[in-house]
């Protein structure tokens, strides 16, 4: 089977992409990097991209003065590679409803929390605050709502007594690399596909 054709956007240390390219190099994710985009120039996952011979792309969303503009350039950068996939891998930006709409179904994103808890920023913090025993991190198809389109794979992390938020991202984190190189490799071997709003799996609906 031809590999997926996939562009991954990042914002910041790109760990999640490392274990995408891990999996290609060693062979139990049959897929192509065809670019990595960041919206920060300095974001450390673009040398991650370099040093394994990706094409990068830097979109400052600063330079952009609406969020319409800067997804109409984003658009057009992921459409000259034209991905089969296009990964979210910690992109810290929200994206307008257009530009999700475009890519449905052909988009995913990994969240680090039990969705539909803690949609948006500082999960691990708002997990410890709220005393929960379990946190985990989600993996789901982008819709318009935040952090809120079909799941298709959730893992559960334990809280431990003495958890800080560092230590609790850091276990989440290690689950992350596992879980995410999986679901993409699931969509190259066309397992995974997202029908009238539902996630299918084997030809079978998902369900929790
Ligand atoms: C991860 O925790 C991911 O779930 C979230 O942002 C973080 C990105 O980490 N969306 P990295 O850049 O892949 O190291």
């Amino acid at each position: 089977m031809e590999p997926l054709a996939i562009v991954v956007l990042i914002s910041g240390g790109g760990s999640n992409l490392q274990s995408i390219i891990d999996g290609i190099a060693d062979k139990t994710l049959n897929a192509r990097l065809c670019a990595v985009i960041s919206n920060k120039a300095e974001a450390y996952g673009i040398e991650r991209a370099k040093k394994a011979n990706i094409p990068t792309e830097i979109i400052d969303h600063k330079h952009y003065d609406s969020r319409e503009s800067f997804d109409a350039e984003l658009t057009q950068c992921i459409e000259k590679y034209q991905p089969q996939l296009i990964v979210l891998a910690g992109f810290m930006r929200i994206l307008t409803d257009d530009f999700v709409n475009h890519f449905y179904g052909k988009m995913i994103n990994i969240h680090p929390s039990l969705l539909p808890k803690y949609r948006g920023i500082h999960t691990h913090k708002r997990a410890l605050e709220a005393g929960d025993d379990i946190h985990g991190l989600s993996i789901h198809y982008v819709s318009a709502e935040l952090d809120g389109g079909p799941i298709i794979l959730q893992k559960s992390v334990p809280v431990l007594e003495h958890d800080s938020e560092a230590s609790l991202a850091q276990r989440v984190l290690e689950q992350e690399h596992i879980a995410y190189p999986q679901v993409i490799q699931w969509i190259a071997e066309g397992r995974l596909q997202l029908t009238d709003n539902q996630v299918m799996m084997d030809g079978e609906p998902l369900t929790g």
